[in-house]
């Protein structure tokens, strides 16, 4: 595992978007697989920034991890709604070249079938990782077991507290959601993990202690060949090889 600390997150998002563009630049169809929360907007900010200066998008191919179960794609606080916000409005990506999860779809469990076809035939070129404060990776929830293949979670108790600061109330946020598996993720050719901040490190901390752990399920990442952990300097801290490089020397 690679391991790159910076300053600040928008210099890591700077970093990542041109290891992005590396990617879009060298296929003729690139598949980036993205996530939303926080962590990805200073990389999604820098591709925009990319695509103004001239990088087309045009032949990219997007497939998000994850949207909330309930919530159409117009709801604000939609995963689909806040892509568009973030990326797709802002550049030349294709809505045809568009996948993320239909958390409205009538049957979900047909949706989880459709969208592991639409994985199998745009194999990942780059996945774009971000992480739970319990260790999730997309929705997918420390438990006794992680399940490889798309499926509908019911949401821990801490993500769903997490994630209330984007809903009016806590109880708004959906208890459910549908999430890419680990097997989507493991099998995408590399991997982009970022974390930022001071609240992250201790769970990047536990994530890249030795042992995969279904409790930790970002742990998972140790089992893939080529992931680039990508780190501010608050949250490197915790890293006991990281010693030198963290916010306090
Ligand atoms: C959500 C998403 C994850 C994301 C996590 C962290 O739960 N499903 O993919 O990694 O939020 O969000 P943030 O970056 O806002 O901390």
């Amino acid at each position: 595992m690679k391991i790159r600390v910076f300053d600040t997150p928008r210099e890591a998002g700077i970093y990542v978007a041109a290891l992005a563009e590396q990617v879009i630049e060298s296929k003729n169809h690139p598949v980036l697989g993205l996530a939303t929360g926080t962590t990805p907007i200073p990389f999604y900010q820098s591709v925009v920034q990319l695509h103004q200066c001239g990088l087309r998008l045009s032949d990219t191919i997007t497939i998000n991890l994850d949207e909330y179960v309930g919530l159409p794609a117009s709801h604000p606080h939609s995963y689909h709604y806040f892509m568009q916000e973030q990326l797709f409005s802002k550049t030349d990506i294709k809505p045809g070249n568009i996948f993320i999860p239909q958390g409205d779809a009538k049957n979900l469990d047909e949706e989880c079938e459709r969208y592991d076809e639409i994985i199998q035939t745009h194999p990942i070129d780059l996945q774009i990782l971000g992480i739970g404060l319990n260790g999730h990776i997309g929705f997918n929830e420390p438990d006794d077991l992680l399940l490889s293949k798309t499926h509908i979670v019911n949401l821990r108790d801490k993500t769903i507290a997490s994630n209330a600061r984007f809903f009016d109330k806590t109880a708004d946020v959906p208890k459910q959601a549908i999430t890419m598996g680990v097997q989507a993720i493991l099998q995408a050719e590399r991997i982009v993990f970022m974390a930022f901040g001071r609240t992250k490190a201790a769970i990047v901390a536990e994530a890249v202690k030795e042992n995969v752990r279904t409790e930790v399920p970002a742990s998972v990442l140790q089992l893939h060949r080529n992931v680039t952990m990508v780190l501010d300097r608050e949250c490197a801290c915790a890293l006991p090889e990281l010693n030198g490089r963290c916010e306090n020397g």
